[in-house]
């Protein structure tokens, strides 16, 4: 039996004020996919002229949720030093998991059973879907007990994964449902995205306060590991566009919308944006403004879950700086 001194989580004591802001939000949100009826999209889909770019997009997104419900969440959280934070990531595991099923709620809901065989038999063979699975799992399993470098280090690669690698697929939903098609799955989509918006920002900012305790030297080497480790990403997500959405004629709408999340994931960990501002479709930016007014399951759920009304995001709702006070990151 090890020496070990087992501590218990105490909610009582101010370690980490964030984490419980955190905590709540997350709560608030809690959803379920069969709350939304996808089911009214199946008319709309079975004329749908893009139906096999749709199931790439979402077997794209499910791929990148079970690596963040498997690895993402958990191994951050079993190395994560501080025990609220430890919390607060692992019920943000069990949210990537309802994201990861919700997928297939989608599939169930429009498709035959031989056509999400042959999607889950495509994300397998996909080489640009492995290699940015493969890139990301690979950190997360690198993390060392008591190695803050090796810790950052995956905090960085989730914050690259939920706020930038998750648009690509995100985008196509969005940008159908902003146009009243297939409303429904989009709907399911702002819900996912709602929450990665959390993750980012949350994980984001653990990873700024082991990220501001680095000697300079070390920051600098870190900035150049991080920007790397993002370009190579870019560069596969460019290639991972093309060829989902070939037969759309989308793909440098869907690259600009890439890019302006990289720039945004890049905030979230404290780092400078990196691709030079630039318009991105306003019928996708529309759809995460308005996230909040146009879509209403909570009222339809009926009168339990009138009080769980969530405030909608914007880009205000996770500025905290009035909490952070003197702790804010002085790296830049
Ligand atoms: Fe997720
Ligand atoms: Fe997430």
């Amino acid at each position: 039996m090890s020496n070990l001194t087992y501590e218990a989580v105490n909610w009582n004591a101010p370690t980490s004020e964030l984490a419980k802001v955190f905590w709540d939000q997350q709560w608030k949100q809690i959803w379920f996919p069969e709350e939304i009826a996808v089911s009214k999209d199946i008319s709309q889909w079975q004329t749908f002229e893009h139906q096999d770019t749709y199931k790439k997009v979402f077997g794209g997104l499910t791929l990148l949720d079970t690596l963040q419900t498997n690895v993402g969440m958990n191994e951050i959280a079993k190395f994560a030093p501080d025990l609220q934070e430890k919390a607060v990531l692992t019920v943000f595991a069990a949210f990537e998991a309802i994201h990861a099923k919700s997928y297939s709620y989608i599939f169930t809901t429009l498709c035959k059973n031989a056509e999400i065989d042959e999607i889950f038999e495509w994300v397998k063979k996909n080489e640009f879907l492995q290699y940015k699975a493969a890139r990301i799992s690979d950190i997360y399993q690198s993390i060392e007990e008591g190695d803050p470098e090796s810790l950052w280090k995956a905090m960085y690669a989730s914050v690259m994964l939920e706020s930038f690698l998750f648009y690509s697929g995100f985008f196509y939903p969005l940008y159908l449902g902003g146009q009243g098609v297939l409303r429904n799955s989009a709907e399911v989509i702002s819900l996912i995205l709602r929450d990665e918006s959390i993750h980012g920002v949350a994980v984001g900012f653990f990873a700024q306060n082991i990220f501001k305790r680095f000697s300079q030297e070390k920051q600098d080497e870190l900035k150049i590991w991080g920007y790397e480790l993002l370009l190579d990403l870019y560069q596969n997500e460019l290639r991972y566009t093309e060829d989902v959405y070939a037969e759309t004629g989308l793909s440098p709408e869907v690259k600009a919308y890439v890019r302006y999340n990289a720039n945004k994931a890049l905030m979230n960990v404290g780092f400078e944006a990196m691709f030079p501002e630039e318009e991105v479709n306003p019928i996708v930016m529309n759809g995460i403004r308005n996230e909040g007014s146009t879509y209403d399951f909570f009222s339809q759920k009926g009168a339990t879950y009138a009080v769980a009304k969530v405030a909608p995001i914007t880009d205000d709702t996770f500025n905290f700086s009035h909490l952070k006070g003197s702790e804010k990151s002085e790296e830049k």
